[in-house]
């Protein structure tokens, strides 16, 4: 029986041993590129809901809704990473890992609290790119801006447009042209778990460039 105890004692110090080898030789690839497995995926994403349904509590409290002024914000400091009804993303945020939520979707609110809302636009979400805008924002345009966020889905393209022009907004997303239109501005709606294009990676070990957008 001891025998027994010693050999699992033994096997489970050498699989820590081999994981712990693995971390520090480099084996995992920390690359945004590189998807998590779904299992990791999910699991991380439990954990930032729990956490954010615990820490945001004490913030469930009415949000202002004459918040038609912070579009100016949103479409600066938002607009870039989760876009707006008719207006893409910035195209950086197409490499972004996890992508950033298109938020103007009911589906994508429906699982926030307001206090929640709140809690994320102030805090952020770590080892995301969801920065935290508390450290440089008051607590009013926080509330106003978890406001905004919350109308956007009964906003449309015209009416965004139209309250966009009214603050004298640009509706241009700033992107650059790479010759074609191959329609990567709709990363946002692609699924979590889609791989990078197809030997993209080959070509930055060979140092031979694509156009970097070989989507089909
Ligand atoms: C640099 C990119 C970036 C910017 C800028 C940014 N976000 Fe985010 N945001 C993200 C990412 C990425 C996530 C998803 C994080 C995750 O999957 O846990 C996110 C998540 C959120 C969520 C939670 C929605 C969900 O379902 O995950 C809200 C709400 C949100 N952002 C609001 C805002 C607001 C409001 C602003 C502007 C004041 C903003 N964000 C600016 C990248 C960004």
């Amino acid at each position: 029986m001891n025998k027994i105890i010693t050999v699992i004692n033994a096997v489970i110090i050498l699989a820590i041993l081999a994981g712990v080898g693995y971390l520090f030789a480099g084996g995992y690839n920390i690359a945004a590129a590189e998807k998590h497995w779904d299992i990791t995926f999910k699991a991380i994403q439990t954990v930032r809901n729990q956490s954010i349904a615990a820490h945001s509590e004490d913030l469930e409290k009415p949000l202002p809704t004459d918040v038609g002024g912070y579009i100016s914000h949103f479409h600066d400091s938002c607009r870039t990473c989760h876009g707006a009804p008719g207006v893409s993303p910035a195209e950086f945020a197409e490499g972004l890992y996890p992508k950033p939520p298109t938020l103007h979707k009911t589906e994508t609110q429906k699982h926030w609290s307001d206090g929640e809302i709140v809690w994320i636009i102030a805090n952020g979400i770590k080892m995301t790119a969801m920065p935290a805008f508390g450290p440089s924002h008051g607590v009013s345009e926080i509330h106003g801006l978890a406001g905004f966020v919350r109308k956007l889905p009964n906003m449309d393209e015209a009416a965004y447009r139209q309250l966009a022009a009214s603050h004298g907004l640009s509706m241009e997303t700033g992107g650059h042209q790479h010759g074609e239109d191959d329609g990567h501005h709709d990363a946002l709606s692609e699924s979590q778990s889609d791989a990078p294009p197809e030997g993209f990676l080959d070509e930055l070990e060979t140092g031979e460039s694509g156009n970097g957008h070989s989507h089909e």
